[in-house]
Formats: C-alpha cells, structure tokens, sequence
C-alpha cells in the first residue's frame, strides 16, 4: 500500500503516511477550582495515549493553548510555562521512545471562548467585532456551562503583535518540549480562521479587506516563529478547513480565499499543509469545496489530507497524487493500532462512544483501546469446562 510508504517531511523520515489528528481529549486533571494549574498541565495518561499511537507516520497533538486569552477549554493543555513544557516533554519522549515523530498543535480560540476562562482581560477577541452567529454554536464557560457567543473585541494593532509574541513564546516552549515541529492551528473557526474568512474579518486595516490582508495575520505569526529560531521554516505546518462549519465558520469566497492561502504560505517552504477537505465534519456548502489537490497544485510541500478517510480513499487519494499523507481522527481514536490494521487487512473496531471525545472520562474511551493483537489474544485465552466422572464441572482459563 502507498499508505504504508515512507515520506520525508521537514527533512525526516516518517515510517507512513498515517497521521495521527489532532484531537482534543480535554484529559489533564480535572480540579474543583478551574484555575488550578493543573487543569492545563499535560500528564501522564496523555503520554500513554500517544505513545500507543506512535506507530502513525505523524502524530499532530491536540489543540493546545498558547495564552490565557488563547483558552477556552476546561481540561485541555496549554503551552504557556517552562512547567508545562516540562511536563510535555515526558510525552514527546515516550513518542520518541516508541519511533514516533510529534507536532504540537498552537491554538488561540479567538471568539469560540469565553470570557470568563480569562480573568485578566474579561473578554474574548477576534479579528473583528462579529459574534459567532450561526444560531447553533454554544461555547463553553470555565464552568463548562453552554453559553451564547460572546461579542468579541477586535484586536488592535499592538494586541495583534502581542498575539504573535504568544505564539513565539509557545513555539520556544515547544522547541525546548523536544517536538518535532510546530503546527500553526487555523482551521475550524479559530482565531487565525476568523482572520482569513470574510465572514468573521470586517476590520478595514491592513489585516481585513482582501484576500492578501485577511491572511497577514497568519504570514506573521509564522514569520515570527521562524525569525525566532524557534522552529525552521520546514519543521512548522499549518492546519486549514475551508470547507467546515465547525465555529459558525463558512464563506462565499473560500474557494478564492484559501487557494490564494495555499499559495503564497508556499513561499515560507513549510513542512506540510494540513487540509481538512472532507465534507464529513460539517460542511458549509456557500461555495465550491476547496480540495486536497486544488492546494497541491501550488504549495510544493505535502499536503495532509482529512475528514472521513477510510483506508481505501485515503489509499486512492495518496495513488492518485492528491495527497501525500493522510490524517485519521475518529478512526484513529478507537484503534490505537490503525497502520497495523490497514497493514494486515485486519478489521477496525468500532468509534469511541461520543461521551468519551472530551469529556472527564479518564482513561475510559480513551487508553483503554486494545489492539487488534491484544484482542485476538485474549480471545485464545479460552474457557474450557471440563465435567469430571462425578458431574462436577471445573473451568479452566
Ligand atoms: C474529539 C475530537 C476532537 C477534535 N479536536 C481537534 C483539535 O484539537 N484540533 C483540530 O484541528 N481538530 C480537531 N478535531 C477535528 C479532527 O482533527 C478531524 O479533523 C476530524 O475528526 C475529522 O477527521 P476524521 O473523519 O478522521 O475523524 C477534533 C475532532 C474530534 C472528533
């Protein structure tokens, strides 16, 4: 299978071109104050779920906060801290231990948190003042209470370079972790989609407007991390979703838009473009889909591919030249062994139980995936009743 071939990104060599998504588990330690430290501090079960997961060519982590106005999510990482760098770094060794490759993920919520997850400014940010406004989307308060959306506060000009400070912070603490690299998070409805979509940017500066202005903000951010010496331009990806819903996202122009991202991000020579391209995480369909070969065409590095792969699409997507990587997250989430699956023909159990993707579950739905070996051993472990002369039945294990 293509799918099990090695591919070079950002100079080394993934073992496949299985990637592990990025998937928040909201797993760190579950306080009765939200504000205690550890409730973003990476632990040890973490470790253990990525480390069965290493055999994945690519693991990208969750999504992990790079400032307090960048949280939003009770219980899931942040990257803020020579401590929490710390504590990261037992989780990027276990993955080296087991011959894996890690990205972190750098993520700023922008208008999707909520402002009392910040007790220092009271408010959440965006690129401009537009509350999330689908009619559906509740966002979370630090008491994990569904709430409306927030009006957000467009950030000023000085805020804007005090958010790329926060990245280089993250990304330094990164570095210092041991990650492989950095993917910059601007997919989903997140600050730097919200800066890059026409429908969540009406600033009228030079980070609002057209096309070139709209995605600024992401050509700094990146520009800094590299100036920074955190991250070589090669080891730093970026994660886009022109096509989703997911944080009352969508826009007529994203065809136009997220082409023209493709194209001129091509010009930093990354490690990668991560494109969720599938229809299957909610699609908003206000104009042509963006696919994973209509970004190919113009940024040289390997494009990831996502949303709704099975083994045979993300098999024919990889053939045919579309791709050259392909990302599993649901998949991947209940078969910690998923390239040993698609390697053997072996059947994939099936997704976790919807309860278990974020919530304060433990291990539950989380570590306690078996591998298909795992199982299959168990099952020979058979029970033999054995009835003796007298009637008396034993039961061997
Ligand atoms: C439980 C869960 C958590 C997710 N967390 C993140 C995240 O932290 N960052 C991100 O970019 N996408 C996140 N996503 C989206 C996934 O990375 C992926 O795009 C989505 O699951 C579709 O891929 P799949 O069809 O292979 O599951 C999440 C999805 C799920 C189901």
């Amino acid at each position: 299978m293509e799918l099990l071939t090695k591919v070079t990104v950002g100079g080394q060599e993934l073992k496949n071109r299985l990637v592990l998504a990025p998937l928040t588990r909201a797993r760190c330690e579950n306080t009765v104050d939200p504000f205690d430290k550890m409730n973003s501090m990476p632990n040890d079960i973490m470790a253990d779920y990525y480390a069965q997961r290493a055999s994945g060519g690519l693991i990208v982590t969750e999504a992990t906060a790079i400032s307090e106005d960048g949280a939003g999510w009770r219980n899931a990482p942040h990257i803020r801290t020579k401590e929490q760098a710390q504590a990261w770094k037992k989780i990027v060794d276990r993955v080296h231990e087991n011959d894996g490759l890690i990205y972190l993920q750098l993520w700023h919520m922008g208008r999707q948190s909520h402002s009392s997850h910040h007790p220092n400014t009271k408010r959440v940010v965006s690129a401009g003042n537009l509350p999330i406004a689908d009619g559906s989307t509740k966002v979370k308060t630090v008491n994990s209470e569904n709430a409306d959306p927030e009006v957000p506060h467009a950030l000023t000009i000085e805020e804007i370079k005090e958010t790329i400070q926060d990245y280089v912070n993250a990304s330094k603490l990164a570095q210092e972790a041991g990650f492989d690299g950095v993917e910059v998070h601007a997919a989903n409805g997140y600050l730097i989609d919200q800066f890059l979509q026409s429908s969540s940017n009406n600033r009228t500066d030079e980070y609002g407007g057209s096309k070139e202005n709209r995605v600024r903000f992401l050509q700094e951010v990146v520009q800094a991390i590299i100036d920074s010496g955190a991250f070589p331009a090669n080891r730093i990806g970026f994660r886009i979703s022109p096509n989703g819903v997911f944080g009352g996202m969508g826009s007529k122009d994203n065809y136009e838009t997220f082409t023209h991202v493709a194209k001129t991000m091509n010009e930093f020579g990354l490690a990668y473009l991560h494109i969720m391209d599938g229809k299957g995480f909610g699609w908003h369909g206000l104009d042509r889909a963006v696919t994973a070969f209509d970004v190919k065409k113009v940024f040289d590095a390997p494009i990831i591919s996502n949303v709704g792969l099975t083994k045979e699409s993300a098999e024919g997507m990889i053939r045919s030249g579309a791709a050259d990587l392909a990302c599993f997250g649901r998949l991947f989430m209940s078969n910690p062994d998923l390239p040993e699956r698609f390697a053997n023909d072996w059947p994939t159990a099936p997704p976790a139980e919807y309860p278990t993707w974020w919530g304060p579950t433990g291990a539950k739905g989380y570590t306690d995936f078996p591998t298909y070996e795992e199982v299959q051993m168990s099952k020979s472990k058979e029970i033999k009743v054995v009835v003796s002369e007298d009637g008396v039945k034993e039961v061997e294990t």
